[in-house]
């Protein structure tokens, strides 16, 4: 009999699945369908803005001097605050030279060095060079149009089944009479809108793949389709979740106005501080040696933290930018270096008005990666037999407190594959016995009848998340904004959901996944890595401050 894999999301994870299930069933035979479903087209994700790289230790002779694969794991485990799931950390290090060479075989190539050998990237928080990456700057983008080729060439030869403008409104879950597994709720198949219209599809398994939820916030890097859909529809099926309260804001984006469901922020790569740049604040002082003896290249939390602290540390308001100033690689590598190594990063500037050759950047964190997720083991599966989730809407608890730069597309290879693994070993391999033990099914506080105060809007939701759960947070306004979140929620309890059109099922899905960031943060009740409770601070824990003085050198070049 066929057994259906469905695939929800098109980033890495659930391309590189895609690709994998797909080969394997015709190498081996076996009578297994494979169906990728994506809410908007292939090329809409996460992973395709995705700018640094994928950070992998390669073969000696390869890697750079000195490098490791303890290394790299180590490296992993500090800048995860030692939250981790050590033997995932372990994993996703191991095998990440396995899926390099994966993704070699799908046409998907890095940069070469000036010796023909992988050209290394340094990132914030690595101990060595070891950040693949392709067209300079466009590592995500290359690595999508890759995987997407290979996808179209599979549909054309009728191997794969893909649906554009599906989006999944709901997981079905039901209780199989016989069998392994007999009794135990199940993912049965998902309910769809294509293109607006109802459909349903039976699966013998579901693998989710739809990335994060950056949408929460008012400022984030992340493209429009980060809606948190998949964290919503497992914790609707009865999935266990975990990490919840670690989002990391990534501390260098291109300061500009945002306005809600526009593009997102442009990021400016963690790979140009790795190449020499510094961040100044207004008055041309740079303020990150005050804070991290590793200054611009400390862990993302600590500088998008310390980004925070100093400007209440000198008046400014908390919105206020700071600049990146890149000016010292182009004096110390040449002229063209910027352009020729970050021509993303060069163009989207320049057409922002700014010549990063001559002037500083005015940069603001913004919201980038959810560390938490869907409470899976190793091999994917979550705890809802048949649920398997792979990449940024997962939680393996690889990436502990705070996700290491450029370990993102690689999570999403290592354990995308993994999990097709595990869909291949057959329907008595499907439980996952460590997801149910590591995630957590705590109940939302119950939603009150009442007035609303503020009627709900996406932009209300997302000022919201800024002030109560961004970088800084303090209890009473985490109270607060549960507070209003269940009024909204208590709102929306009594609509017919079979009426909503996308738009609203994504509503739907920002607010749970909201309520349930919003719990967990409360539950946290001091500071690890991207959590950081201001209220739990004692003063003298706080990062040093030493004396702010006053500066000569304007910023803006
Ligand atoms: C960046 O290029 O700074 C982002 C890469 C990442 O999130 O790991």
């Amino acid at each position: 009999m066929t057994r259906r894999l469905v695939i929800v999301g098109s980033g890495v994870a659930g391309l590189y699945a895609a690709l994998l299930a797909t080969d394997a069933a015709t190498a081996g035979g076996r009578d297994i369908e494979v169906v990728l479903l994506t809410k908007g087209t292939l090329e809409q994700s996460n992973t395709f803005f995705a700018q640094g790289g994928v950070s992998a230790v390669l073969a000696p002779g390869e890697a750079a001097p000195g490098d490791s694969v303890a290394a790299h794991i180590a490296d992993t485990l500090t800048a995860g605050a030692g939250l981790n799931d050590a033997e995932a950390v372990r994993v996703l290090c191991t095998e990440a030279v396995r899926d390099i060479a994966g993704l070699g075989r799908y046409g998907v190539h890095f940069d070469a060095g000036p010796d023909g050998g992988p050209a290394l990237g340094l990132e914030a928080a690595h101990s060595a060079a070891r950040i693949l990456h392709a067209g300079g700057d466009a590592t995500g983008a290359c690595i999508a149009r890759g995987l997407v080729a290979a996808v179209l060439e599979r549909t054309a030869q009728g191997r794969l089944r893909v649906e554009t403008g599906a989006f999944v409104t709901e997981l079905r879950t039901g209780r199989p009479r016989q069998g392994p597994l007999a009794g135990a709720a199940r993912v049965t198949g998902v309910d769809y809108l294509s293109k607006g219209h109802p459909r349903q599809l039976d699966a013998d398994a579901v693998l989710l793949a739809t990335g994060g939820a950056g949408r929460l916030f008012a400022r984030t890097s992340n493209p429009s389709v980060a809606t948190g859909d998949g964290l919503a529809l497992a914790w609707r099926a009865g999935a266990a979740v975990r990490d919840l309260e670690f989002f990391q804001f990534h501390p260098t984006t291109l300061a500009a106005d945002e306005l809600p469901g526009g593009p997102p922020a442009l990021l400016i790569s963690e790979a140009v501080r790795g190449e020499g740049a510094v961040l100044l604040d207004a008055a041309g002082y740079r303020f990150m040696p005050d804070y991290h003896a590793d200054a611009e290249l400390a862990p993302r939390d600590v500088v998008s933290r310390s980004i925070a602290l100093h400007l209440a540390a000198v008046g400014a308001p908390a919105d206020s930018p700071v600049f990146l100033d890149a000016r010292g690689i182009e004096a110390a590598r040449g002229p063209g270096f910027l352009a020729r190594r970050f021509p993303t990063i060069n163009a989207a500037t320049r057409a922002a008005g700014y010549d990063w050759t001559t002037q500083t950047l005015p940069v603001s964190p913004a919201a980038h990666y959810w560390m938490g997720g869907v409470s899976t083991d190793l091999w994917g599966r979550t705890s809802v037999p048949g649920l398997y989730a792979a990449g940024e809407v997962a939680c393996t608890g690889a990436q502990g407190a705070n996700r290491l730069a450029s370990n993102s597309l690689l999570e999403g290879l290592v354990f995308g594959r993994r999990a097709v693994e595990a869909f291949l070993g057959g329907p008595g391999t499907e439980m996952g016995p460590a997801a149910t033990a590591a995630g957590s099914r705590a109940e939302l506080p119950a939603a009150e009848p009442g007035v609303q105060t503020v009627p709900f809007s996406r932009d209300a939701l997302r000022r919201l998340m800024t002030a109560a759960a961004g970088v800084m947070r303090t209890a009473a306004e985490l109270d607060a904004a549960a507070r209003r979140l269940a009024e909204w929620a208590a709102g929306t309890a009594g609509e017919d959901r079979s009426v909503l059109d996308q738009s609203g099922h994504e509503d739907r899905n920002l607010l749970l996944a909201a309520r349930l960031l919003v719990a967990a943060s409360l539950k946290r009740t001091s500071s690890v890595g991207a959590h950081y409770r201001a209220d739990a601070e004692p003063a003298a824990a706080r990062p040093a401050l030493l004396a702010v003085p006053a500066r000569s050198t304007p910023p803006a070049g």
